[in-house]
């Protein structure tokens, strides 16, 4: 590397954790994190530890910004990310749901996870941890039943389309 390619980069850098101090456009850079936090258990401590570890940065408030999440153009991404992902399911927010929404999203979550649609590609590449073992999944299932009953683990069925009751001109 260059002296003049160093200088660059560092002053890349310095631009980068300026503007994100100053706190731009949540867009560019990420935004902060909210103040508001859910103490209680989600599932059983053990499977929130899974949670947490592969899903909570993109779906709580407790989200983790190394310093690479400030540079464009990763930081327009995974601001993007954070933003439509908190938006879809935000654990942080755990305290207001409905037992029946929490139903829901769990059974998402699961059958998301058991398709390995969720924890999104890009991060699984940046944190191998955050995908689950076999052993883990088998342990997460377990829980979900114990706590949220057979159904929260259940497929979703294809909608089919609706035949019509009465056939036309009967
Ligand atoms: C890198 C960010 C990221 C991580 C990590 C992540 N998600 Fe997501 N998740 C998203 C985004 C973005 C969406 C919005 C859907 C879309 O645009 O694809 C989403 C959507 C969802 C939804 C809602 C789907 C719907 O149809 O409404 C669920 C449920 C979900 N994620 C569960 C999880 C679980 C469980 C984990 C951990 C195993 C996880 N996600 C990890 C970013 C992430």
């Amino acid at each position: 590397m260059t002296r003049k390619t160093k200088w660059m980069i560092a002053a890349g850098l310095a631009v980068a954790v300026v503007g994100g101090s100053m706190g731009g456009s949540a867009w560019i850079l990420p935004e902060a994190n909210p103040p508001l936090r859910y103490t209680g258990v989600i599932i059983t401590p053990r499977a929130d530890d899974l949670l947490r570890r592969g899903c909570f940065d993109c779906h709580s408030n407790e989200t983790r910004w190394p310093v690479y999440t400030y540079i464009p153009p990763f930081s327009v991404l995974i601001a993007r990310h954070v933003a439509k992902g908190r938006k879809d399911l935000n654990f942080s927010k755990w305290e207001g749901k409905t037992a029946k929404n929490k139903a829901h999203k769990i059974r998402e979550s699961y059958n998301l996870l058991v398709k390995k649609k969720m924890p999104l590609k890009t991060y699984s590449w940046l944190h191998p941890d955050a995908s689950f073992s076999e052993a883990e999944m088998g342990m997460l299932k377990q829980d979900i039943v114990a706590v949220y009953g057979e159904k929260a683990v259940a497929p979703f069925k294809k909608k089919k389309k609706k035949k019509p009751a009465v056939k036309p001109g009967t």
